[in-house]
Order: C-alpha cells, then sequence, then structure tokens
C-alpha cells in the first residue's frame, strides 16, 4: 500500500492469505455496503471464476485481484468496464516493459499467450448499476502451462515485485476509470482497439451453440465484435469464446 499514487481506487486494501474467490468476499464486502474503489486481494485463491464457468485457480506469486466499482451507469453497459479493464492492463503490462496486447473481449496476451483474465460481476436495478466487481488475475510470478498461457516472470526472465506492479495497476485502472467518468466509454475503446490483437486477424468465435469464423473488423459502442463473414456479411457478437486463426 505505501506509494501508491491513486485517490480512488486502493484507499481500502482487504489482503488475503487463503480465500476461494476474491470476487466473492468482494461481493459480500459491497453488499454490506462498503467505499467505491476498495481492492480485495489474496496470495492464494482456491476456487477462482473464471469467465464462461471456468476456473481459475491462483497460484502463489500470481496477482487475484476484485476491485469493487460504482459507476452511475445503466446495467446495459457494464461490459464497458471490462473492456477497460483489459485497456489498464494491458498499459500496465507494457509499462513493466512486456509487449501486452488484447484478445477481444478482455483476455490479456504477451506473444500470442494469456497472461491475464478478467471478470467482471455487477448488481443492478432495471436501470442502475449498484456495484460492479471487477476481478483481475495476472500471471506474475507462479507457474503455468506455458505452451497456452505465460507469466511475467516467463517473459522477462526475472522475478517481478508483485507490490510495485499492483500499485501501477491500480494506478492505470483509476486513470481509465476517470475518463470512463468523465468522457465516457469512446475514448476507452480508442485505447482497446489501438491495444487489440484481434482486430484485423481472421478469429472463430464461439457463440451460445454457434461458430462464427470469419475477420475481426471492429468493435461496436457495446463492445461487441464485428466479424466479416466469407458471404461478406457483418455478424455482430455480444459474447463469446474468440480464437485467433492465423495473421
Ligand atoms: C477468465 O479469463 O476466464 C477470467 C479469469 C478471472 C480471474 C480473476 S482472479 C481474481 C478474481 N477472482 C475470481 O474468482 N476471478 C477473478
Amino acid at each position: 500500500r505505501h506509494g501508491l499514487q491513486t485517490k480512488l481506487l486502493g484507499r481500502k486494501v482487504i489482503h488475503l492469505n487463503v480465500t476461494g474467490s476474491t470476487n466473492t468476499v468482494a461481493r459480500q464486502v459491497a453488499e454490506r455496503g462498503v467505499e467505491e474503489g476498495t481492492v480485495v486481494l489474496a496470495e492464494t485463491q482456491s476456487h477462482g471464476k473464471g469467465r464462461l464457468g471456468r476456473k481459475w485457480v491462483a497460484k502463489p506469486g500470481s496477482l487475484a485481484m476484485s476491485v469493487i466499482l460504482k459507476p452511475a451507469i445503466d446495467p446495459m453497459h457494464a461490459s464497458s468496464i471490462t473492456l477497460m479493464a483489459a485497456v489498464s492492463v494491458t498499459k500496465a503490462l507494457r509499462g513493466a516493459g512486456l509487449e501486452a496486447a488484447i484478445k477481444w473481449p478482455n483476455d490479456v496476451l504477451v506473444n500470442g499467450k494469456k497472461i491475464c483474465g478478467i471478470l467482471t460481476e455487477m448488481s443492478a436495478e432495471t436501470d442502475i448499476v449498484n456495484f460492479i466487481i471487477l476481478g483481475i488475475g495476472v500471471n506474475v510470478n507462479n507457474d503455468v502451462p506455458l505452451e497456452t498461457a505465460t507469466t511475467m516472470k516467463a517473459e522477462l526472465s526475472r522475478e517481478v515485485d508483485r507490490v510495485k506492479f499492483t500499485q501501477l495497476l491500480l494506478e492505470m485502472l483509476e486513470e481509465d476509470y476517470l475518463t470512463f467518468k468523465e468522457e465516457g466509454f469512446t475514448p476507452i475503446l480508442w485505447s482497446w482497439r489501438r491495444y487489440s490483437d484481434t482486430l484485423g486477424r481472421l478469429v472463430e468465435v464461439t457463440y451460445q451453440d454457434e461458430v462464427v469464423t470469419g475477420v475481426a473488423q471492429d468493435v461496436d459502442e457495446d463492445g461487441s465484435l464485428l466479424v466479416k463473414t466469407a458471404d461478406g456479411s457483418i455478424r455482430k457478437i455480444v459474447s463469446g469464446d474468440c480464437k485467433h486463426l492465423r495473421g
């Protein structure tokens, strides 16, 4: 906590040694009513949650963090926060010397391998968000199967100062979150496009029971991926699993 240059995020930090899921803890804390920007960190996470019902077990040396946010937005626009977080993580990783890029919607890759996953959960009424739990898992110094995933340590060939990196990440998140609050999603989306590794590529997107193959053209104002298929039509994909096929 010492030296953290933020005003909003991380003013209150709940640091756990072992927990099931920092997202679950953060939700419980948020339901009791806690200040915006509260951060839950865990050294190890036994039942971490991933996207699409997957698991994200956080081993010692990784970063498992959940941030409680209370943006005054329509629940329909909550995915903006997830895309925003991918931008902030990418900036932080680049700040640490890595060539990070975003795979739609919000995986962060280095050298084509996953280094970070983001899972947001929300509590909302019909037209207003009560709170958003922004869950971020980064492979820092932990071991991962290096065929499909990577870590900061593996890419930089040295241990990374996890406290410093966490601070940098919170600073980047705060910068982007303030931009989002003041100027809306458009500037964030431009950053997302700039850092994207998906746009312009041939992709295979699985969503619900369907597989769409085509060239990723753009993301639209709600973060949906626009894919141009072989017949020339544009498909709008709201959420799903994206695979990069080739350059
Ligand atoms: C994914 O890529 O599937 C998303 C993984 C998200 C993992 C993080 S680790 C901190 C937070 N707590 C959780 O239970 N999940 C997120």
